[in-house]
């Protein structure tokens, strides 16, 4: 490489990383503004957040990283596709491009309304009064459209949407494959609600001792190798995982006393997230190719985690001893087969966060369908909660009570997050993908989960996807790793045989 590009190049990761380390000061504010800060820190965390935010903003929208950019461009760099400059040029031009999109004006309408739309929101929810929400719902939905607009787009605006946080992804390619999935998915759930096997529910409703959860959960995230050594557990009321930066993963859980499944395969879920971001590539941090691919492969770690590995018998064969151990009150009568039923219990529910892992994709569907209609105007606001229960009963066949339990129950739209959803259900197909393709080549990988091993899969997910970075987008990520495109027929396999067992379907 010629002195020339190889100092450009240099520059440009310098004002990168710059960048990147205001961001990860952020993270912490954000981490300790959601564990352990006084409440009457909040006004001034807000400013604080605020104020590194918009430094952030302009470090990264400053106009040498787009001329760095374009000289890069044209350099030698660019003739070797998947590189790591080559992959930190591509993808921070992309990250650049929209950035600059958008006017620092509207940036910061959108954080001002959303932030007083979400509080609105959490009021409105509690006394299901959704008159009160509607107004701040009709800003935050045409703040939405104008950062689309701004952002620019092929189809339609809410591809704008979707590619910030699933980059490359279309509502065309994801409608494909969500209808594919819907089509096998609704007779499976029809199957399992007619089958004559019903959990005993009573069996995760006991008495689980909040300590000996905590020392449990701690055991089970460690075992699947959530390295506690560069990584913490903390509780909070939303559970979330944060990546401060190389040696520092965060993570959170709620307990509840009575319910041992929420704690549990929420740890194993952040765990999955934590493992992701603690394998990264460390040398790369502060650039594109040290940061994690997207949302939907990010969730693809945590739900394979969660349920294909923290809900399947192997595991249990390994865990279920000790948990009875553990929690004798609860778990001491309790017999194997009946204890791995009840945690995977499967039935239409109203609630999303709730919803096992069968349900779980169809209330993802219902959300993208309806967003879509909500940014092209097809569908006004007011009408939502009428579009929203006549779409429940037709994909659940239960009919919400209230709005509460009905449209109001995500803070996402609230938090002008349309084109999130989608990332969720694409997670559970991707997780599928890469869980097939790991049993493919490490056959004897659920003998090794009984045994309570369960680094042989955690370094092959190390090797394959994390230590990558963003080298290559979602769906090639899947390609590469799999050998095959996006699609819903893994996941499908999966339910059918797991959940075919178990219904004895
Ligand atoms: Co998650």
């Amino acid at each position: 490489m010629s002195d020339k590009f190889e100092k450009l190049y240099k520059e440009l990761v310098e004002r990168v990383r710059e960048a990147t380390l205001i961001g990860s000061i952020e993270s912490l504010l954000g981490w300790d503004e959601r564990t352990y800060m006084p409440r009457a820190g909040a006004e001034n965390r807000a400013n604080q957040s605020a104020y590194l935010s918009g430094l952030m903003h302009q470090k990264i929208t400053d106009p040498r990283i787009g001329e760095l950019l374009s000289e890069l461009e044209r350099s030698p760099y660019m003739k070797e596709e998947y590189s790591n400059e080559a992959v930190n040029i591509r993808e921070l031009r992309h990250d650049y491009d929209k950035l600059v999109k958008l006017p620092q004006r509207l940036v910061e309408e959108i954080t001002k309304t959303t932030t007083m739309s979400q509080g609105v929101w959490a009021q409105a929810r509690g006394k299901s009064d959704y008159a009160t929400f509607l107004p701040w719902l009709e800003k935050v939905i045409d703040l939405d459209i104008e950062k689309a607009e701004c952002l620019g787009y092929e189809k339609e605006a809410y591809d704008a949407l979707l590619d910030t946080y699933e980059p490359g992804a279309t509502v065309e390619t994801v409608s494909k494959t969500f209808s594919g999935l819907r089509d096998e998915l609704v007779p499976l759930v029809e199957a399992i609600a007619n089958s004559s096997v019903k959990p005993d529910l009573s069996i995760v409703n006991g008495d689980y001792p909040v300590d000996r959860q905590a020392t449990f959960g701690r055991e089970a995230a460690a075992a699947i190798g959530y390295n506690f050594e560069s990584g913490r557990l903390d509780i909070t009321a939303h559970p979330f995982t944060t990546g401060i930066g190389p040696g520092d993963t965060r993570i959170t859980t709620k307990y509840d006393p009575k319910f041992i499944n929420q704690a549990l395969f929420g740890t194993l879920h952040e765990a999955g997230h934590g493992i992701y971001d603690q394998g990264l590539d460390p040398e790369q941090y502060g650039t594109p190719r040290g940061e994690s691919v997207s949302l939907g492969i990010h969730e693809s770690q945590s739900r394979m985690w969660e349920n294909m590995v923290g809900r399947c018998k192997p595991f249990w064969r390994h865990f279920f001893p000790r948990a009875q151990k553990i929690f004798p009150e609860a778990l001491g009568q309790v017999a194997f087969d009946d204890f791995y039923l009840s945690v995977n219990d499967v039935r239409p529910s109203l609630i999303r966060i709730e919803a096992d892992e069968v349900t779980y994709n169809l209330h993802i569907m219902l959300r993208f369908e309806l967003e879509q209609v909500l940014i092209r105007k097809d569908l006004k606001a007011k009408d939502l909660p009428e579009a929203w229960n006549s779409k429940f009963k037709d994909f659940f066949g239960i009919t919400p009570p209230d709005d509460a339990r009905g449209c109001m129950q995500d803070v996402h739209w609230s938090a002008g997050y349309f084109g999130y959803f989608p990332t969720y259900a694409l997670g559970n197909l991707y997780a599928a993908m890469f869980f097939a393709k790991a049993l493919e080549e490490m056959p004897d990988l659920e003998e090794q989960f009984a045994a309570g091993q369960f680094g042989q899969l955690k370094k092959w997910l190390n090797e394959k996807i994390h230590s990558h970075g963003r080298r290559y987008r979602a769906e090639k990520l899947a390609e590469v790793v799999t050998g095959q495109s996006l699609n819903h027929k893994p996941l499908m396999t999966y339910l059918n045989k797991k959940f075919g067992e178990l219904y004895k379907l």
